[in-house]
């Protein structure tokens, strides 16, 4: 489930989780110890994916991007940074997420969006394009509203989960 596009596979870090039911497309990247649940479908056709290290994208998720035009030259690519945990079945379409971020179950970031680094999204919420969400604050609605400052405990948390799904993603690893 692997599998190139015009000649170009994805590639991977050392100890990648990929499960065997994800379709992972294209000219995709994966960092150090990310994590691919099930059913995750990610195409690196008309753009780049880019994943940072240990981030996990959770079961049913999407990730796509857009192309380039002659107005819009560089399209939307996909950038994922470190530490990020993408909830069940979020749909992430050409957006720019930074470090330490969780993205609540089924939420939609769309296209031209920008996540700095540290932020809690809802569940259910959605982006709009081209929004920014600041950094260290809750976001959650449809359309997105800024909720509140995170807690210090929820910054923390941020990271913590990153981790905990490497622990997990590891487990996965050690009984295949
Ligand atoms: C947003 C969230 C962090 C809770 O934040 P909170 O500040 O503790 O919110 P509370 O539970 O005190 O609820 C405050 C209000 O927000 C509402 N609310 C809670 N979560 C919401 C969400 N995701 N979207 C919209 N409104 C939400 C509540 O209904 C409540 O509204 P009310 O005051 O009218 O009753 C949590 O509900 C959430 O969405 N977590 C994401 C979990 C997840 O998806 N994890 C990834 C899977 S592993």
């Amino acid at each position: 489930m692997i599998r190139s596009y015009k000649n170009i596979m994805p590639t991977l870090g050392k100890e990648v989780l990929i499960d065997e039911s994800a379709v992972i497309v294209g000219d995709i990247e994966l960092a150090t110890d990310v994590s691919i649940w099930p059913l995750v479908a990610a195409r690196g056709d008309v753009n780049t994916i880019r994943i940072g290290a240990r981030t996990n994208i959770q079961d049913g998720t999407v990730l796509h991007v857009t192309r380039k035009t002659p107005t819009h030259p560089d399209g939307n690519p996909l950038v994922i940074g470190e530490d990020v945990t993408v909830g069940h079945k979020c749909m992430l379409h050409g957006c720019t997420l930074g470090d330490r971020i969780l993205v609540g179950m089924g939420a939609i970031i769309m296209d031209g969006a920008i996540v700095e680094d540290d932020v809690f999204i809802g569940a259910g919420t959605l982006v709009p394009p081209n929004k920014t969400l600041k950094s260290g604050y809750l976001y959650m609605g449809n359309p997105m509203k800024q909720a509140r400052l995170l807690k210090d405990s929820e910054v923390s948390f941020l990271k913590q989960s990153a981790l905990n799904y490497v622990k997990l993603k590891n487990d996965y690893l050690e009984q295949a």
